[in-house]
């Protein structure tokens, strides 16, 4: 048999083995492991890593905020961006905004991304504005177009949802075997310590991190966990920022709870110090929650290390640094009036590889997990991406392990104007980005064109392993019916 395309001799990895292995492709899926494959192309890919592509599971891309502000990347340059970093899809947001239903919201991500990206993509819903037809039809109709997980968040006034609407998403999602994510900081805890700074006069981009306690992250992560359990649902926290977060994660996933964790590069590689920097530089900083301090990022990585965290994305939340983004309040603007976030597409994968894997922090298998395996699993891919597996779909990043290159803006290929890890020198990149077989970015050059990439509806979440929600306080025979039963009988 001659396939399409044979990846040849390259050290083949998944979440649960390394092994030596030809690679046939043929309609844009793998074929065949083997040696000694025939191709009608042929890479040769001896002394190199084959991995699954990445999936980038927290992106925000052709995305207005609630006050309007609009990301720097689209669908275009943020595919191209990722395709760079060694992914083969991504997952942005679709954000519903108060008084928008969810179709339209949707029916204009589709306008947004349709022809426009090199790669597989597909959305998280944020839900804003949960009114009882969005709760009772707009969200399974939103499941049965597969997109199979939301957003909720618990701060921002404009997006923010109380703990009763939380939990009624939670039940939807639970019917439908949909993902919950939760942006989990408590509102009040932020506001009121903003206020305060904002009064003493302290509004420089390094007050930004104060103004977001750890124990505001804390408290809503423990609330989000006892939410989720009451309502025996799934939950991914997402951009766990604090060790006191990671830790009650832990504690949570310990008793068996379907509690999933994310975590992300800037809080591993940057450090409250970097909004520190002269003028308004710390602004290229900003992120909610906010970078945290040294050792913040060592309890982290020891968390990642340990598997509290299930997945390790960018968060790109690309704003300008000029007046189409960071300034647009101006250029002395109050650190509250400042567009949070920050670039990180490109460089997610190569930061983890270099300095987890080639550091010796983390084993290749947690790698691929934490970069493509877990992401499929947890948002409905599994069997189709994430892996290097016969059937699977030919997503696949070619690695050269010993490259060494150091991180330019230049090379991020994203609509951005800097990167947060400029001048950093890494070991370890991808060469080759296969999307479905075709070669999307080989060889430093950008191959494929855009509208390569389709929207991939998604199947619910494979909760294998979770053995389920055992909540007395939702018994019916233990609760329910004991304290009714008697009212009827009488
Ligand atoms: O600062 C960030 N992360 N901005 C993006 C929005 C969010 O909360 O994820
Ligand atoms: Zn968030
Ligand atoms: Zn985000």
């Amino acid at each position: 048999m001659t396939h399409d395309l044979v990846i040849r001799g390259g050290t083949c990895a998944t979440a649960a083995d390394t092994f030596t292995a030809d690679v046939g492709i043929t309609d844009g899926r793998i074929a065949t492991l083997g040696t000694g494959l025939d191709g009608a192309e042929v890479i040769d890919a001896r002394g190199k890593l084959v991995l699954p592509g990445g999936i980038e599971a927290h992106c925000h891309i052709a995305q207005e905020s609630a006050s309007g502000g609009m990301t720097a990347d689209d669908y275009r340059t943020g595919s191209i961006s990722a395709a760079f970093g060694g992914n083969s899809s991504f997952i942005p947001f679709a954000a519903q905004h108060r008084g928008m239903g969810v179709s339209e919201t949707l029916d204009l991500y589709d306008s947004r991304a349709s022809g426009q990206s090199v790669i597989d993509y597909s959305y998280h819903l944020i839900v804003a504005d949960p009114t009882e037809a969005v709760l009772a039809e707009e969200l399974p109709a939103a499941f049965a177009r597969g997109v199979s997980s939301f957003k909720v968040f618990m701060t921002y006034d404009l997006m923010r949802i109380d703990d009763g609407q939380f939990l009624d998403i939670l039940s939807v999602a639970k019917a439908h075997g949909a993902l919950t994510m939760v942006h989990a900081e408590n509102n009040d805890m932020i506001k009121w310590m903003s206020a305060r700074l904002e009064a003493g006069g302290y509004t420089a981009p390094r007050y930004h991190a104060p103004s977001h306690p750890a124990l505001a992250e804390a408290e809503a992560i423990n609330r989000a966990v006892a939410l989720a359990r009451l309502a025996g649902a799934a939950l991914m926290i997402v951009h766990v920022s604090t060790e006191e977060g990671a830790r009650l994660v832990a504690d949570a996933r310990r008793e068996g709870a379907a509690i999933f964790a994310e975590t992300c590069p800037q809080y591993l590689f940057l450090t409250r110090d970097d909004l520190d920097r002269p003028g308004m530089e710390g602004a290229k900083f900003m992120c909610s929650p906010p970078l945290r301090d040294a050792a913040t990022q060592a309890a982290l990585w020891r968390h990642l290390q340990a598997g509290t965290f299930s997945l390790f994305s960018s968060d790109h939340a690309p704003y300008r640094f000029d007046a189409s983004g960071k300034l647009s309040n101006g250029p002395d603007a109050p650190f509250r009036r400042i567009a949070n976030g920050m670039p990180g597409l490109a460089t997610r994968l190569p930061l983890l590889f270099s300095e987890g894997v080639n550091a010796g922090r983390i084993t290749l298998q947690q790698f691929v997990a934490l970069s493509a395996a877990n992401a499929a699993r947890l948002y409905g891919l599994a069997g189709r991406k994430g892996t290097i597996a016969v059937g699977a779909d030919a997503d696949i990043a070619i690695w050269d392990p010993e490259e060494v290159r150091t991180v330019r803006q230049a090379d991020q290929h994203d609509a951005m104007d800097y990167t947060p890890y400029e001048g950093r020198e890494l070991c370890g990149w991808p060469v080759t980005v296969l999307s479905r077989g075709v070669r999307v970015v080989d060889g430093g050059a950008l191959v494929a064109a855009p509208g390569h990439g389709r929207f991939t509806a998604r199947d619910p979440i494979d909760l294998t392993g979770y053995p389920g929600a055992d909540i007395p306080e939702l018994d019916p025979a233990r609760n329910f019916g004991a304290r009714i039963a008697p009212e009827r009988r009488g």
